[in-house]
């Protein structure tokens, strides 16, 4: 719901949260709250938690005739920097020479309802959701702000943008537009963000907030290995079901900042958007520019409410809704099995495998192409190496449809390896700079995907293969960041260098959003280099992502638990590979690796062909297994049982769907001597129902959910009659089924 109150104050709630915003004394935008739902309220209450008779001392006032007013002590929705406000602002603007201190007064609103699903930009999408547009224009400087909010009856979430127009007849620069800006009047929150590196992506890591600014923030074209564009503000004393939390999170793949400042009054304001630090944008008389979306969350129930409206944000709102009920298919793919070193008959020997044990798509990986016998060569020439395919790439896709298997097919399309023919005849094409040095990753260039002619190029190049062979999954990889950023088309055109950062993710949109409208059934997977781009706005277009190049289970536990608090288990590739574990060299049991894999979209990388019968037996069970349990393990909704943290040895989790439970139980070292007796308990159940665990002990959704389910037994050195009697790396899954289904 919308209410405008006296044309003054803008209240966004639904029965879980308010969000209240009303127009200040000086005309601009001011922020009241957020948080749990008032309702519907009248101007009375409006105006009684607007008034603030407190005045701050030691602040410079907003002008003469406001003489008590000063920006410096206001929640704002869209503030600026450096009028009577020192903070940080969320917009900065300059016309020549000339900063800007924009001064945006409240002039109109608009009120629309449902939001269209669009490939040309990510963006959130619903047909229930409302929208407020409020429109202020500062009329001196000639400019106007239109700032979207958008909100969904279920939840708790507020989607936000921002849109500027130049009115006047010369030009501006807008050196920063932020997407979320969200002010808090406390800050007694933990700062919890996603950090890692590749191998070890979207750990969880959380520090206090401290007056200052705390920000994690990519420099490097996508999103990246090292932070995601998630943080969320975590009450001190939050657990997995109680306490409060507020997120934010960006629909956007490129440069980012997210950050909270705290002022001296020890007030926050969290802001997340384009990182200003590499953005410059030029805006012609007439023009607009629109920032990506970003998304603020609200819970009260600790990180599992916390997930509810994120998972719920994603699956309902941004990702494609039909992957809500197609399948995703189980995959077998070639990469951790053969890396370059195959050919077609090799490659049919594996597909063979794996379609006897049930595997549902076969993805053939980096080296199809060109002569890709190494990862330094032929990149952007997307031919197929009759070396490997004498018969073609279409022989090999029509016999892996005839296995009764689909066919998925490995691309790198924004990169190009200098050998080829398109890095000689377009050197221009690349992204770097006219000096003579120029960076170089995994032997490689990133093309200009802020030039269309590229994109157009690459476009083609795809679409040739994709017209003459079956594909029906498309793994889209990006191996290395941007460095020396330079358009020369850029440079051509006349437009500012500091544009490119933001053109280029434009450029990799649009080159989605051409496949999917000619291919509008294909699963395209993301991936970059494992998860250097996993994001909302990756998501809108690719429905599930590779997480990590780092497939030992082990690791993947805690890329899981980190992961899982920003986007949902549907969106996860999780794949069983081969011991010692290419990435750690570490030994787990299969058992242990396919219970980790299997929340979430399933596939296997390895060669099954050097597997025992022993072997080939469980991945055949455990697939079949799988696809009984396939909705529920993928689109079940989830939560965690064991505290959250960020060193844990043991990890319990839970997927529920129709009242029925699948729990994940892990321990990564096992522990001398233990307390035996310790208990999961669980949530979401009906009390009065009684459940099946394992289809053996049956107990009542009361005691499962009061007294919990009962972890398997450690050794103690003496109980082995009753013991699982694994060592480290131990696993366990429960399935609970109701006994009324
Ligand atoms: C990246 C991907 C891997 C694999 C290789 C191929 O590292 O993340 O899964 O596709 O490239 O070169």
């Amino acid at each position: 719901m919308i209410d405008v109150i006296n044309n003054k104050y803008f209240n966004l709630y639904n029965e879980s949260f308010s969000y209240l915003l009303y127009i200040m004394d000086n005309g601009q935008l001011g922020h009241l709250y957020y948080g749990d739902s008032l309702g519907k309220i009248d101007e009375n209450t409006a105006d009684y938690i607007a008034y603030s008779k407190n005045k701050a001392s030691g602040t410079v006032k907003y002008s003469p005739d406001l003489a008590s007013f000063t920006l410096a002590d206001h929640m704002q929705e869209y503030p600026t920097y450096g009028t009577s406000d020192y903070r940080e602002g969320a917009i900065s603007l300059s016309r020549g020479d000339e900063v800007l201190y924009p001064d945006f007064k409240f002039k109109s609103y608009k009120i629309t309802h449902g939001q269209k699903r669009d490939l040309a930009m990510p963006q959130a999408y619903g047909d229930d959701c409302d929208n407020l547009i409020i429109t202020l224009v500062d009329e001196e400087k000639e400019l106007t702000l239109d700032l979207t909010y958008t909100i969904f009856p279920e939840l708790t979430a507020v989607v936000r943008k921002a849109e500027i127009t130049n009115n006047g007849k010369d030009s501006i620069e807008i050196q920063n537009l932020q997407s979320n800006v969200l002010s808090l009047p406390d800050s007694n929150y933990d700062f919890l963000q996603l950090s890692g590196a590749w191998l070890k992506e979207r750990h969880i890591k959380k520090r206090p907030l401290e007056q200052g600014i705390t920000k994690i923030e990519s420099l490097r074209g996508a999103s990246s290995h090292q932070e995601n564009p998630f943080a969320a503000l975590v009450a001190r004393d939050a657990t997995n079901d109680t306490g409060r939390i507020y997120a934010s999170n960006l629909i956007y793949s490129g440069n980012f900042i997210t950050q909270a400042e705290v002022d001296e009054w020890g007030t926050c304001r969290l802001m997340s958007g384009i990182n200003p630090a590499t953005f410059t944008w030029r805006l012609n008389s007439g023009e607009h520019f629109t920032s990506p979306e970003g998304a603020v969350f609200y819970t009260n129930s600790g990180y599992n409410g916390l997930m509810r409206q994120t998972h719920a944000f994603a699956r309902d709102h941004v990702i494609d809704s039909k992957w809500k009920t197609k399948k995703r298919p189980i995959v077998i793919n070639n990469w951790e099995a053969t890396y370059f070193d195959f050919n077609e008959e090799k490659l049919v020997s594996l597909a063979k495998r794996a379609a006897d044990l049930g595997a549902e798509c076969f993805v053939l990986d980096d080296g199809w192409f060109g002569h890709r016998d190494t990862d330094r060569t032929s990149l952007g020439n997307w031919i197929v190496d009759k070396k490997k395919f004498p018969n073609g790439l279409a022989h090999f896709s029509d016999y892996v449809h005839q296995l009764g298997m689909q066919f998925g097919l490995w691309f790198e399309p924004e990169m190009v390896s200098p050998d080829t023919e398109l890095y000689k005849k377009h050197p221009d094409w690349v992204v770097r700079h006219p000096y003579k040095r120029a960076s170089i990753g995994r032997g490689q260039y990133v093309l200009d995907f802020a030039n269309p002619a590229v994109v157009d190029n690459i476009y083609h190049q795809m679409l040739a293969i994709l017209s003459s062979v079956k594909i029906d999954y498309i793994k889209w990889d990006m191996n290395r960041n941007i460095t020396e950023a330079y358009s020369s088309y850029l440079k051509k055109l006349a437009r500012l260098q500091g544009e490119f950062f933001h053109r280029y993710i434009l450029g990799v949109y649009d080159l989605y959003s051409r496949l999917l409208k000619k291919f509008p059934d294909l699963l395209i997977e993301g991936c970059a280099g494992g998860g250097g781009r996993f994001d909302l706005g990756i998501l809108y277009y690719s429905p599930q992502i590779w997480p990590s190049d780092d497939s030992d289970a082990v690791e993947r536990l805690d890329i899981m638990t980190g992961t899982l608090l920003a986007y949902p288990l549907s969106t996860f590739s999780n794949h069983v590979s081969a011991v010692p574990n290419d990435q750690v060299k570490r030994m787990t049991s299969l058992n242990f690796r396919q219970d980790v894999t299997c929340f979430g979209p399933l596939g296997y990388e390895l060669d099954l062909n050097k597997l025992s019968q022993d072997e080939l037996n469980k991945i055949k069970a455990n697939i079949s297994w799988y696809k009984k349990n396939r909705e529920i393990l993928v689109q079940g909704d989830f939560y965690q049982i064991l505290p959250v943290g960020t060193k844990n040895n043991t990890y319990a989790w839970a997927v529920s769907r129709n009242n029925q439970q699948i729990v994940g139980f892990y321990r990564k070292l096992a522990r001398p001597n233990e307390t035996l007796d310790h208990y999961l308990p669980l949530k979401d159940l009906n009390e009065k129902t009684n459940y099946l665990i394992n289809g053996k002990q049956k107990l009542s959704g009361k005691v499962l959910q009061t007294f919990g389910l009962r972890e398997p037994y450690q050794f103690n050195g003496s109980n082995l009659d009753t013991a699982q009697l694994i060592g480290d790396f131990q696993s366990y899954i429960y399935q609970i089924n109701s006994q009324n289904i």
